[in-house]
């Protein structure tokens, strides 16, 4: 008799972000915070249906389109729409219709096409992530087999940058490995490359051969729709080959509807259109083709001026509040006594101006590991590993237990 089956089979580690969520959700303590997954919430700590949504919804119910599949790249009046978003309308790749943009289910499921693509076409491939990264990067990679490789991003003192570093590091990557970049807001540390940054990258992936695979999880979260796509829109000028994977999970607060695109920037249209072809195939094995309803959100509200009008003003309202939050949050630390303006060691005592120049829905305090398990274990705030925090999950309700706890835990860790 063989022995049974997964006999002795340990359970997987718990999800890094959404591990946190369901911890949360188990957790029985009146006056629990969560801020780990990056959910926008409004001051009532609630998640909005955004009236945008709910009116394209209304409209999509009263079509009864039927539910047939859908091509296998998705809707082309949906990646039409979110191609001129992501690029802007008169982008010069979609001039010379070198941008193909495939429907994937989700930031996520973007990057997993995107992976399963470079692993189709160059096996030897790996890919290259900032460290620190999103917890899901690598796994996205890995399971796709590739083989991750690290980069460094952030300075020593973890208060920004270290552009030099991080070029350094991938001047060391092979032709054909891929480079994850974030567009705007990085995960989870809120620090973005400048312009400079973007050319300096161009220039290097151009010279090594490399293909440069941009994240852009948080369009219009930073300092808005256009400002934040403004690296994407530089490298996709610049002729070469690159991969786009948008999700529209924050930005239309859609995030159970798992919508995302997919733009392949090919060197010209014709490899544009050879790529996107293997991504299909790569789709048509995974997932067969894309669900429909949040593609369908999507195209409803950018493909009708009045109610794009007020969706970007639905964005303006969102990204408002999280950069007011994060200031509130700064302000409370201060008070707290455990950030100020001097650069100081991290974790002794946070650098204030640093952590106001973080952009997007994360701010990054660099905690240890036992300071992360303390807030959870004591105080009941959940926060991602590093000290990441969610500021659009902050209300003036929950705002001073949290500096405070904050506060014990530095102070003491
Ligand atoms: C996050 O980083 O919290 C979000 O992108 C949610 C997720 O899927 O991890």
């Amino acid at each position: 008799m063989p022995a049974p089956l997964f006999a002795d089979l340990v359970p997987a580690p718990p999800d890094a972000i959404l591990g946190l969520a369901e911890a949360f959700r188990a957790d029985s303590r009146p006056g629990k915070i969560s801020l780990a997954a990056g959910i926008y919430q409004d001051e009532t700590g609630h998640t909005p249906v955004l009236a945008t949504v709910a009116e394209a919804e209304r409209r999509i119910l009263a079509a009864a389109t039927p539910k047939t599949y859908r091509p296998i790249g998705g809707d082309p009046a949906f990646t039409g729409l979110v191609r001129a978003l992501v690029f802007g309308a008169d982008h010069p790749a979609l001039a010379t219709g070198r941008v193909e943009m495939l429907h994937a289910p989700g930031g996520t499921g973007a990057l997993r096409v995107a992976a399963d693509l470079v692993r189709r076409l160059s096996p030897g491939a790996s890919a290259w992530l900032s460290r620190p990264t999103w917890p899901n990067h690598p796994q996205v990679f890995e399971a796709a087999g590739l083989p991750v490789r690290w980069y460094p991003y952030l300075a020593e003192d973890g208060a920004g940058l270290d552009l030099e570093a991080m070029l350094a590091a991938l001047a060391e990557a092979a032709a054909g490995d891929v480079v994850v970049v974030h567009a705007c807001c990085h995960n989870p540390t809120g620090t973005d490359l400048p312009a400079a940054g973007w050319e300096r990258l161009a220039a290097l992936v151009a010279e090594h051969g490399l293909l440069p695979l941009v994240d852009f999880a948080y369009q219009g979260f930073g300092d808005g729709l256009d400002e934040d796509a403004a690296g994407v829109r530089a490298l996709a000028a610049g002729g070469g080959t690159v991969l786009v994977a948008s999700s529209m999970s924050k930005n239309f607060a859609v995030y159970s509807e798992r919508v995302g695109g997919l733009s392949i920037i090919g060197a010209t249209r014709d490899q544009a259109a050879a790529l996107a072809s293997h991504a299909r195939a790569a789709v048509r094995a995974n997932y067969s083709n894309p669900p429909a309803h949040g593609g369908e959100i999507v195209a409803t509200i950018l493909g009708d001026p009045e109610l794009r009008a007020r969706w970007v003003d639905e964005v303006a309202v969102m990204r408002d509040r999280i950069n007011g939050n994060r200031a509130r949050f700064v302000a409370g630390l201060v008070a707290a006594g455990v950030a100020g303006s001097v650069t100081g060691g991290r974790g002794a005592r946070l650098d204030a101006d640093a952590l106001l120049r973080q952009r997007g829905m994360f701010s990054l305090l660099g905690l240890s590991a036992e300071q992360v398990a303390r807030l959870r274990d004591e105080f009941a705030v959940y926060v991602v590993t590093g000290g990441r925090i969610n500021v659009a999950g902050l209300t003036a309700a929950n705002l001073d237990p949290v500096c405070v706890a904050i506060a014990t835990v530095i102070r003491e860790g």
